[in-house]
């Protein structure tokens, strides 16, 4: 993921999709789960019309690769959770109608080893970027999305993949430990550590153990935690940094507050709480990153929340990948409210009064479903895109918590094949890829971008006056 990097700050896309549906804004009532899903229907088509010709091929309307959407601007990691997003979509309604697509999306990128390095892709992938399409595999085989096909590996096969790369590249040469951001270590990102990577592999800890029962993966998620932890990035108040840089021994933190840090780490701790059967220690840690995202994230909230919003977006100035952050604090609030439900009487007030805001920007493109950038503005501001859409379609969904059933694991109904051994055996890094592979034109692709995001780091303190 690219988080940093400004140059892609306002950049937005035309809309592909067909006209569909007559011109309406969206008037949501989150108290009337018909209402909610009806709203969640037009924004999804909003959302697959800039991937695909959703009335024919069912494949990337552009590149007619699946599994991608269009680059530039769009990373492959984005795919990955936008295909979470739409199993997340089916799950709240039960509308079937995008799954082929989605299951045709993700398994097309899983690659020749099966680990989500696909060859295209591999070469300036971060641990971040992979964990995202982790996430999507792991909520299919806990959502019960129809599965693979049986010559393709199985959702909680992809996932536990994943999870061994990520054991693999474990660091203990540095800062006691924890992953570094990027894989390679011809990208500058190599040297910052972040919550990202961290968080993420511990929240894909938590589940593979609440899913399987292995006590490994809650292992594993512990010892990402214990390291961020006993790291500048999380501070022991809720409070949740973006990464610190092992150059400089991981001795301070880049401070910037990120919506999908909080909702990373607010998941991952919600799935830790029901994995150890109610934990006073989850309890006290999910509370304290919750309230830290009310106060952050939901400006003006008296205990009942009021609107979602990212910092960079008053400005306008998020990249393409910062624009869809705020589904993943909406997907993971909507987790934390259902897994841990002592957490819903704060969480739900925060999710309706932004899915009813976030409907309401819900107006732009020819078939009126596109959705805008700032909730608060209750009308479409014209920023527009794949993250923008994702963000709204998460947040609105969401609402339908409290209609469906927690989490599939292996021993209540769950039937994804795993694999426990997939993705190990390497130092974390695909066979068959050499660094002499990799071209001048490669490294100045991810130099330029990692370039930058040192400069963002470095200059961390300015995002934080936005
Ligand atoms: C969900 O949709 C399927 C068909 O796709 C149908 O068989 C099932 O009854 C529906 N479930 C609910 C709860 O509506
Ligand atoms: C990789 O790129 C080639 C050339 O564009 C394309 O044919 C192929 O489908 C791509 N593979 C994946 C997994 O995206
Ligand atoms: C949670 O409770 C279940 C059922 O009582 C038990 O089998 C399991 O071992 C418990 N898990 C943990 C982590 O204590
Ligand atoms: C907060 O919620 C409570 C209970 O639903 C309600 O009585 C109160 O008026 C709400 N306050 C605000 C500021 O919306
Ligand atoms: C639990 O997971 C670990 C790590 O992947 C693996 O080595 C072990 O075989 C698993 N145990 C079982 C019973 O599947």
């Amino acid at each position: 993921m690219k988080s940093f990097s400004p140059i892609r700050a306002l950049t937005t896309l035309c809309v592909l999709g067909r006209n569909v549906l007559p011109a309406q804004a969206i008037d949501l009532n989150p108290d009337d789960p018909s209402s909610i899903r009806s709203a969640a229907k037009s924004v999804a088509e909003g959302l697959v019309g800039m991937y695909a010709n959703i009335n024919g091929d069912q494949t990337n309307v552009l590149s007619g690769i699946p599994g991608l959407l269009t680059y530039p601007p769009y990373y492959w990691w984005e795919a990955g959770a936008m295909f979470g997003q739409l199993i997340d979509y089916w799950y709240y309604t039960n509308d079937s109608t995008y799954n082929d697509m989605v299951r045709e999306g993700m398994l097309f990128q899983i690659g020749d080893q099966m680990n989500y390095m696909p060859a295209n892709q591999s070469k300036d992938e971060g641990n971040d970027d992979q964990l995202f399409w982790a996430f999507s595999v792991m909520s299919a085989a806990e959502l019960g999305f129809p599965n693979p096909s049986s010559d393709k590996p199985g959702w909680l096969a992809l996932a536990q993949s994943v999870m061994n790369q990520l054991n693999d590249r474990w660091d203990t040469q540095t800062c006691n430990g924890g992953l570094r951001w990027q894989i390679y270590q011809y990208i500058a990102g190599y040297n910052y550590k972040n919550t990202a990577a961290n968080g993420g592999m511990f929240q894909l800890g938590a589940r593979l153990a609440k899913y399987t029962g292995n006590k490994t993966y809650a292992d594993w998620a512990e010892r990402s935690f214990d390291w961020l932890a006993q790291s500048p990035l999380l501070p022991g108040d809720g409070q949740v940094y973006d990464g610190t840089d092992v150059l400089k021994q991981c001795s301070s933190p880049d401070r910037t507050p990120w919506t999908y840090n909080y909702g990373i780490m607010i998941g991952g701790s919600a799935y830790m709480y029901s994995y150890t059967n109610g934990s006073q220690v989850w309890a006290d840690r999910l509370t304290k990153f919750i309230a830290q995202a009310q106060q952050k994230f939901f400006p003006q909230a008296q205990g009942n929340g009021t609107v979602m919003v990212e910092i960079c977006e008053q400005s306008q100035k998020c990249n393409v990948d910062q624009w869809s952050f705020k589904a993943y604090l909406s997907r993971w609030l909507a987790i934390s409210a259902q897994l841990a439900p002592f957490t819903k009487p704060t969480i739900m007030p925060m999710l309706q009064k932004s899915a009813q805001a976030a409907a309401l920007t819900c107006t732009g493109g020819d078939n009126k479903n596109i959705c805008g950038s700032r909730w608060y503005m209750d009308q479409f501001d014209s920023s527009q895109g794949v993250g923008q859409q994702m963000s709204a379609l998460s947040v609105i969904s969401a609402n339908l918590i409290s209609e469906v059933k927690p989490p599939y694991s292996a021993d209540s109904g769950g039937t994804s094949q795993g694999n426990p051994s997939l993705g190990t055996g390497g130092d974390g890094k695909p066979a068959g890829i050499e660094f002499d592979e990799v071209t001048m034109a490669d490294k100045a692709g991810a130099g330029i971008l990692t370039a930058l995001a040192l400069i963002a780091t470095v200059g961390g303190g300015l995002w934080l006056s936005f």
